[in-house]
């Protein structure tokens, strides 16, 4: 079986490309290495299973001629991330919503199974716990860049949706913040990757507000694990799934996990959403998915603990010289935690 990974040298393609080649089959990776990096696939390149695809999705002609050359798309690749989404909203819009459909459409013209990666954040400010597939979504205004995003998002779903009623095998994963080694230093799944590098650094370990905001944190292999049953059970053409885990933590308890699992001696300090964000800050106090249709449908239950999947992380981010740049330097008022 020959597997499309669009966003294959990002954190969790690259995760994925080692998963699918290490069950067997061949991958190809398209990525413009944008935010994804080669060192997170080079260990591949050499791999005669393996085929690099350094090429945007953007690019219709390319699409089409690898999708047809392929057996399965999985759709990762994607403007993520509060540098790119707030900083250039634009190009987020065009890359998410064109891009999605030229591989939605390329899949369609060649019957090839898709998956496409969503996110969380199309729930946006919605207040319900747990967060089920079907609820309402509650985004903010359209002058606020961050949404943005959250409506690219949507709009590939309703793009996916589309394109399954008119017969693609297609499923959409909504990915719950997703942590693991290849992290971003300072991006995208900011909180675990900025109290790591603060704590490995010895700097204070600094938690916005009063650090009670909840968050569950899914370790990359589960999300994975639902990626991949995504791609084969075809229960799950035409639906949507929340993948995430249903383990609650306040930042706050997860700044000081980070810390006792790291050995430092960083002090945890509250710091007012204002200095870091400015003051038209909005959070969201929890973010807990509802699960049930991706375990009955899917079968996908996370195995990782939080505190087992800290420690890969950390010794993954000791490994890898994890002192990136202040992320502070990029953020903006509308930069409110994109998952
Ligand atoms: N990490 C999370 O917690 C999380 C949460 C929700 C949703 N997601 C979604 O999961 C997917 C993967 O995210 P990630 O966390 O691995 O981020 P990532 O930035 O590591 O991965 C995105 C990849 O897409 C590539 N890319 C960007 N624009 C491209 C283009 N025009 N053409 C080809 N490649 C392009 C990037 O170089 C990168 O490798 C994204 O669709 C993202 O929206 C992630």
């Amino acid at each position: 079986m020959r597997n499309l990974v669009t966003g294959g040298a990002g954190f969790i393609g690259s995760h994925l490309v080692d998963a699918l080649l290490a069950r067997g089959d061949e991958v190809w990776a398209m990525d413009n290495l944008s935010t994804g990096r080669i060192e997170n696939i080079d260990h591949h390149l050499s791999h005669p299973r393996f085929k690099l695809i350094t090429d945007s999705i953007l690019d219709r002609p390319v699409v089409g001629e690898m999708v047809a050359a392929c057996d399965a798309v999985y759709h990762l690749a994607a403007a993520v991330g509060v540098r790119y989404i707030v900083n250039d909203p634009l190009r987020g819009i065009i890359i998410n919503v064109q891009g999605t459909e030229n591989v939605l459409a390329a899949a369609y013209a060649h019957r090839r199974k898709a998956v496409i990666a969503s996110s969380s954040e199309v729930y946006g400010k919605s207040t319900r716990v747990p967060l089920r597939e079907d609820d309402d979504r509650v985004l903010g205004p359209t002058t606020i860049n961050r949404w943005s995003y959250a409506s690219s998002k949507a709009i590939d779903e309703h793009f996916a949706l589309a394109y399954a009623a008119k017969g693609l095998p297609v499923s959409v994963l909504r990915f719950f913040n997703c942590y693991g080694p290849r992290i971003h230093s300072n991006g995208y799944g900011t909180v675990i990757a900025r109290f790591v590098r603060q704590a490995l650094n010895g700097e204070p370990i600094t938690v916005h507000g009063d650090g009670r905001q909840t968050r569950c944190f899914t370790f990359v292999a589960d999300m994975v694990r639902g990626l991949l049953a995504a791609g084969s059970v075809p229960g799950a053409h035409g639906r949507v799934f929340n993948l995430g885990t249903t383990h609650e933590i306040t930042v706050l308890e997860l700044a000081h996990l980070v810390k006792t699992l790291s050995g430092s001696t960083s002090e945890v300090t509250l710091v007012p959403y204002e200095d870091y964000y400015g003051q038209s800050y909005e959070d969201t106090r929890r973010r807990v998915p509802d699960t049930t249709r991706a375990r009955e449908v899917l079968g996908f239950l996370p195995r990782v603990s939080l505190e087992d999947g800290l420690r890969r992380t950390i010794t993954w981010c000791r490994e890898h010289d994890f002192v990136p740049q202040a992320a502070s330097a990029v953020l903006t008022p509308e930069a409110i935690s994109v998952p």
